[in-house]
């Protein structure tokens, strides 16, 4: 297990706890430091006063998990003396918090009944509707879902939240997961159409929403994309930098990941505020995001820049005033 923090200039560093049955230590450190990274911006970027770090175990989530193993990281987490705060993320669940809290205060999503958010991916989902509605409002002169073909890669926590709001606002949901038994809970559910996972991100549809796993926009998947919008939740969706370029020289527009998906982290660090956590207030914050997707565009076209560079010079520009200001003298 390795916790990174990547930088504390805002304030604690704010990150969730991934497990995944990583090659070896080398490739769970890379995830870690670009996990780290976005943790960084996303937070920067929301507006909150926290720094960004991530925390990986090498692990498979359904075998190798323990009493043990998470009450050990919970003590680890408390050595960092609350310069660590932590959370959900792939991998790992609400009880797996519970655990962890038994030996620290620094965890951040826990259930209601223990003064959390509870599920952070319905905070998250909403999020990533809000990131929509901006991204339609820009391409379709309104923000307004009804009508339009919206494809969601991955239902998991978030996408199965995401097709929930979709739904109730008129869109028309196209979903594909690699997990059969989550399709056809859904799809008996709700009325949505269902194609293989490897066709979801090919359709032609309005908004492709990724909300599975990372690096889905890439030299081979771009060219085969048929959507106007790339909008969802997935950690780290470009594969490289270039990447974020080839989208915009096909004319598409991307939100950027940790722009649109600081729903969850929003309310968990709300849990903190003098009081506890509010549900109200948290749902207002994440609202914000549809405003922050439309600045993001706003600097993208005021500097000619791609939209996931734009989404870094905003949250570069804010890291930069704090650090000034805390650099004053008292
Ligand atoms: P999850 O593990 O509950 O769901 C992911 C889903 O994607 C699963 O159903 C899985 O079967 C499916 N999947 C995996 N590979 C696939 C593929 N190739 N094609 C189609 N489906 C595939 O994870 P969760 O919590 O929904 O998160 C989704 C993404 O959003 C992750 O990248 C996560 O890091 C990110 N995220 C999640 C937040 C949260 O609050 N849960 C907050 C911010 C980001
Ligand atoms: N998994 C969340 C994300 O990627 C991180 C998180 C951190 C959530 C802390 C809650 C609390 O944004």
């Amino acid at each position: 297990m390795d916790v990174l923090c990547h930088d504390t200039t805002l304030g604690p560093a704010a990150g969730g706890i991934r497990m995944w049955p990583y090659q070896n230590e080398y490739e769970a450190i890379q995830d870690a430091v670009r996990l780290a990274r976005g943790m960084t911006y996303k937070n920067a970027a929301a507006g909150l006063p926290f720094g960004g770090g991530k925390c990986v175990i090498i692990g498979d989530p359904q075998k190798d998990k323990t009493e043990g193993l998470l009450r050990a990281m919970g003590r680890f987490i408390h050595r960092l003396g609350g310069l660590f705060l932590t959370g959900i993320d792939v991998g790992t669940t609400l009880q797996d918090m519970v655990l962890m809290r038994l030996e620290t205060p620094y965890v951040v999503t826990l259930p209601e009944s223990l003064g959390g958010p509870g599920n952070s991916a319905v905070a998250t989902s909403f999020g990533i509707f809000q990131g929509i509605r901006a991204c339609l409002k820009e391409v379709f002169g309104s923000p307004l879902p009804q009508g339009r073909n919206i494809a969601v890669q991955g239902i998991g926590a978030v996408g199965n939240e995401l097709v929930k709001y979709l739904l109730d606002a008129g869109a028309v949901v196209t979903i594909a997961d690699i997990d059969q038994h989550k399709v056809d809970a859904l799809a008996s559910e709700y009325k949505v159409n269902v194609v293989p996972p490897e066709k979801i991100h090919t359709l032609d549809v309005d908004v492709y929403s990724p909300c599975a796993m990372g690096a889905v926009l890439n030299e081979h998947t771009i060219p085969e994309l048929g959507c106007k919008i790339v909008c969802g939740s997935a950690n780290n969706q470009l594969a490289t930098e270039q990447d974020g370029d080839r989208l915009a020289q096909r004319g598409i527009l991307y939100a950027p990941d940790y722009i649109v998906s600081a729903g969850g982290v929003i309310s968990g660090l709300d849990s903190l505020q003098p009081g506890g956590f509010n549900r109200q207030r948290s749902i207002e914050t994440v609202s914000h995001i549809y405003r922050t997707m439309g600045n993001v565009i706003a600097i993208s076209k005021e500097q000619g820049i791609p939209t996931y560079r734009a989404a870094d010079v905003l949250a570069e520009q804010r890291i930069a005033t704090i650090r000034q200001v805390k650099s004053l003298a008292m």
